[in-house]
């Protein structure tokens, strides 16, 4: 299987499962369960829970991954459910369609993220209930990355930024943790559930490959957001300068932006090719998410 096709399976594996393991929109209250399905089931390149998918694949053990995969997806859809809302980016387009507030309202959206919290714990607690060691450390991963010094951290000091004069301390902690944690976290759960999950030198080389690739994918994020078009991207283009957002382009230009992007995914491969396993789809994922044009 060449790369794409066996990206694509991995995508196509994950929207199953997505229709299959979380509540059903005819559940009580539908509105609720539908405004979460509804962001969830929008599209979205999957790319986090392809990254648990593909690092557990790195040494393959005798455990589902997927629920770790989709509790990443969830609470990276959440993320975007509130980073959408007017309080804070105040985007109206998210994957393709109306963003969540936009789709239900605002009430409807702050809770639709909020339940999504608690559902990806509750998927770890019971997709793990027969090897509690790992289920406890999987959630200690990603409730630190998902927590007030790292995602929601990052989240804070992204708004603090807006409209002061760009600093790279600044963004490498605003990218480092809004960003760069939950990739960080996606490639460390997927290696942990798998057979050398228990070898530090190797699950400190997946951690540093996580974050600079989580550098990587935010630096590309903030470029696209210049050079993209609302079509290819899914959501409005042209929004950090509209909502003076602090980023590499406006610090640096896009040359030298491009410039990091690069730099940093070259970080990524070479952790990752120290790592070893099979990590011929993770090289070449990182590639394509340095060169993606969505
Ligand atoms: C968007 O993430 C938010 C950032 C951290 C830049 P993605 O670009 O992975 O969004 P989806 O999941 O494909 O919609
Ligand atoms: C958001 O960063 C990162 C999150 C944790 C949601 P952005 O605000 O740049 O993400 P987009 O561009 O709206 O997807
Ligand atoms: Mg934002
Ligand atoms: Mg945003
Ligand atoms: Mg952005």
């Amino acid at each position: 299987m060449n790369f794409s096709e066996k990206l694509k399976k991995y995508q196509e594996q994950i929207e199953r499962r997505l229709l299959t393991d979380l509540p059903s929109s005819s559940e009580r209250p539908i509105r609720l369960h539908e405004a979460m399905n509804y962001s969830l089931g929008v599209g979205g390149k999957r790319l986090r829970p392809v990254l648990v998918l593909a690092a557990y694949d790195l040494f393959p053990g005798e455990l589902d991954p997927m629920h770790a995969a989709l509790a990443v997806e969830m609470i990276h859809t959440y993320s975007l459910i509130h980073d959408d809302l007017p309080a804070m980016d105040n985007s109206d387009l998210r994957r393709g369609s109306p963003s969540c507030h936009r789709a239900y309202d605002e009430a409807t959206a702050i809770l639709a993220g909020d339940a999504l919290i608690p559902g990806a714990f509750e998927l770890l607690a019971h997709g793990y209930a027969k090897c509690p060691e790992l289920g406890m450390k999987l959630v200690a991963v990603l409730a630190n990355a998902s927590g007030s010094k790292k995602l929601v951290g990052g989240q804070m000091e992204d708004l603090l930024a807006e409209g002061k004069s760009p600093d790279s301390d600044t963004l490498t902690f605003v990218h480092a943790n809004k960003t760069a944690a939950m990739i960080e976290a996606s490639l460390v759960m997927g290696f942990l559930m798998g057979a050398k999950g228990n070898e530090p030198d190797r699950l400190e080389l997946v951690s540093k490959a996580g974050q600079s690739l989580g550098l990587a994918f935010q630096a590309v994020d903030d470029l696209l957001d210049v050079t993209s078009t609302t079509e290819k991207l899914g959501k409005n283009a042209a929004h950090d300068d509209e909502a003076n957002k602090m980023t590499w382009v406006n610090m640096v230009g896009l040359e030298q932006a491009r410039g990091l992007a690069k730099e940093h995914t070259d970080g990524a491969l070479k952790s990752m090719e120290t790592v070893g396993g099979d990590n011929q789809f993770l090289l070449d994922l990182f590639e394509y998410m340095l060169c993606r044009d969505y």
